[in-house]
Formats: C-alpha cells, sequence, structure tokens
C-alpha cells in the first residue's frame, strides 16, 4: 500500500515501548516508504517524533520524507553558506519546493527548474529565478556555466559528465531522484569527476531520521519555511488524488485526510491520518 509518510495519534504501544502511549500526537515517515495510505499504521516507534502542538496534522503529514530530503541536501550535506548559489531540477515538487525553502532560508539565491507551467509555484515557494526544462538546459546553456556552489537534481537524467559544468570550482551536484541508470552513472563516475575537476558529483543518500525531522520540522514551527500543499483529500477521494499526482498537474505535496475531525481531538485516540499520497 503506497503512502510514506503519516501524522496522527497513537491508538496503542508495544509492551516494549517506552517513551510513546496512546494518545500521543506523532508523526514521520514508514519504514519501506510504503502502508501510510490507511486508517491504522503499524510500526516501529523510533521514526516516529511528537507532534508540536503548533504544528497542525495536515503540515505535519506534508514534512517527514520531502523535508528530510530538503535537510539532508542543504544542511547536513550541502551545508549551504549565505550567498550561495543553488539550483534545484526538479523543484515543482514536493521535495524540490522544501529544498527551496530551505536554501533560500539559509541565504542562497535558488534557481528553481520545473515545467514553464509551474513558474508561478516556483516563485512562490520562494525561488529567485525560474526556467523552463522544456525549453533551457541548464547543463549546457552558457548562462548557467559554472554559477552553482549547490544543485539539488529532483528527476536526474543527465549524463555526470555533464552537469558538472553549471558548477563554480569546490560545488556540489546531489542526484535525490531520477533515473536508475543515471544514478548508477553518477554513482561511477563521481570520483573520476572529483579527481579532474575537484567537483563532488554525487547521489544523496537520504536515511530515514527523527533527528533531521525534528530539525526541519523545528524550520516549519518558527515559520522559516513552509510545507508546500497542493490539496487535502478526503480517505474516499484517493483515486481522484492519485490522478492529480499522476497527471503532475499537483504543486506541492497531496494530503490524504482519513478521519477528519478525529485524530485532531487533542490527546485522544485515534486512527493515524493523514498519509501522503
Ligand atoms: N536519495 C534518497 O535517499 C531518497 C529518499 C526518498 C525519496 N527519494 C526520491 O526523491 C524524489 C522526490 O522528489 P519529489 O517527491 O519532489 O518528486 P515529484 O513530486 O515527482 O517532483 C518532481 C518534479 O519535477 C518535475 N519534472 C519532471 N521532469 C522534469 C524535467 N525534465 N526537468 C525538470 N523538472 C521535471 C515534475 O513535473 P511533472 O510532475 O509535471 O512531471 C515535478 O514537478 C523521488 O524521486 C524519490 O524517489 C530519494
Amino acid at each position: 500500500m503506497p503512502g510514506s509518510d503519516v501524522a496522527g495519534v497513537v491508538a496503542a504501544v508495544g509492551s516494549d515501548v517506552t517513551g510513546l502511549a496512546p494518545g500521543d500526537e506523532v508523526y514521520g515517515e514508514l519504514a519501506g516508504y510504503r502502508g501510510g495510505l490507511a486508517e491504522y499504521v503499524a510500526t516501529p516507534p523510533d521514526l516516529l517524533a511528537r507532534k508540536p502542538a503548533e504544528l497542525s496534522f495536515t503540515d505535519a503529514a506534508a514534512i517527514p520524507q520531502a523535508g528530510c530530503i530538503a535537510w539532508r541536501a542543504v544542511h547536513e550535506t550541502g551545508k549551504v553558506r549565505p550567498g550561495d548559489k543553488g539550483l534545484v531540477n526538479g523543484a515543482g515538487g514536493a521535495g524540490g519546493a522544501f529544498v527551496v525553502g530551505l536554501a533560500k532560508h539559509a541565504g542562497a539565491e535558488v534557481t528553481a527548474v520545473d515545467r514553464a507551467e509551474k513558474a508561478d509555484h516556483l516563485r512562490r515557494v520562494g525561488a529567485d529565478r525560474t526556467v523552463a526544462c522544456e525549453t533551457e538546459d541548464w547543463a549546457t546553456h552558457p548562462d548557467h556555466r559554472e554559477r552553482y556552489d549547490l544543485i539539488v537534481d529532483l528527476v536526474a537524467r543527465r549524463s555526470p559528465y555533464r552537469v558538472h559544468r553549471a558548477l563554480r570550482p569546490g560545488g556540489a551536484y546531489y542526484v535525490v531522484g531520477g533515473l536508475t541508470r543515471t544514478l548508477l552513472a553518477t554513482l561511477a563516475a563521481g570520483p573520476a569527476i572529483r579527481w579532474l575537476t575537484g567537483k563532488r558529483v554525487r547521489v544523496l543518500v537520504v536515511p530515514q531520521s527523527r533527528d533531521d525531522l525534528v530539525a526541519v520540522t523545528r524550520l516549519v514551527t518558527t515559520s522559516a519555511v513552509v510545507p508546500a500543499i497542493d490539496h487535502v483529500h478526503p480517505f474516499d477521494d484517493v483515486p481522484r488524488a492519485f490522478r492529480r499526482l499522476a497527471s503532475g498537474a499537483n504543486r506541492g505535496k497531496i494530503v490524504v485526510e482519513v478521519a477528519a475531525g478525529h485524530a485532531d481531538r487533542p490527546g485522544g485516540p485515534g486512527p493515524t491520518r493523514p498519509p501522503r499520497a
């Protein structure tokens, strides 16, 4: 069953679980990135974090995977500094919007690449410049040559030997998602590119981490970044939610609400909700 991210209320805990109890409000990513589209989920407790009271269940459900990718890309691994120039490829999806928001908050100037029709959305999530992927190839266009300190690619399909041209000396390109053959080519070519150019061209492995989740959530609760949420759908409406996702029309996360008005009751036990479609 799909759905990697959940937010809800603990209904029951195993006899050896400490630190969580029925009624606790929690959110997080499910092990194996699956199973969230359900009234109840069973999950090891170590990936769940306590939901801050000021965070809605809807926002909490939209953070885990996208937020943790962005946290790794911008802070843990990418180490963006004020004044850096960043490019996010595939910035119109949930992960990309979070990367744009975090990079902006870290003080970077951000170029966001996606389909032309998403340009307004990209500016709304914080991009300084937008590039339409249908008409401009940032990897070869002279305007982008040796421009970026950090490139985060959520839809990688270019040869690793092309993408590094857009990096400044010492810059880093991280693949987060994309074609399997491109991920494998990036893994294989990265060390040689580093040796030849001094630039880092790598696959970014994003572990499922409660610490990362808590860290990125702090930026949401202090309003430094806002999760991009496209629509909140009731559980009965999941087929329509998937059609929207498959069409590419969504601008950010689609959240599915399993039991409106039930799990929101503070402290009251209820089903886990709402997973990401
Ligand atoms: N590395 C790790 O450890 C790790 C961990 C978890 C997840 N992931 C991966 O991270 C990615 C998450 O990304 P996401 O959820 O943000 O994906 P997403 O929602 O599918 O967003 C991708 C965006 O890129 C756009 N796009 C499509 N083709 C493009 C092109 N040629 N150039 C520029 N933009 C293009 C898409 O537009 P349309 O929708 O209109 O096509 C969409 O707006 C997934 O691939 C997932 O597998 C990686």
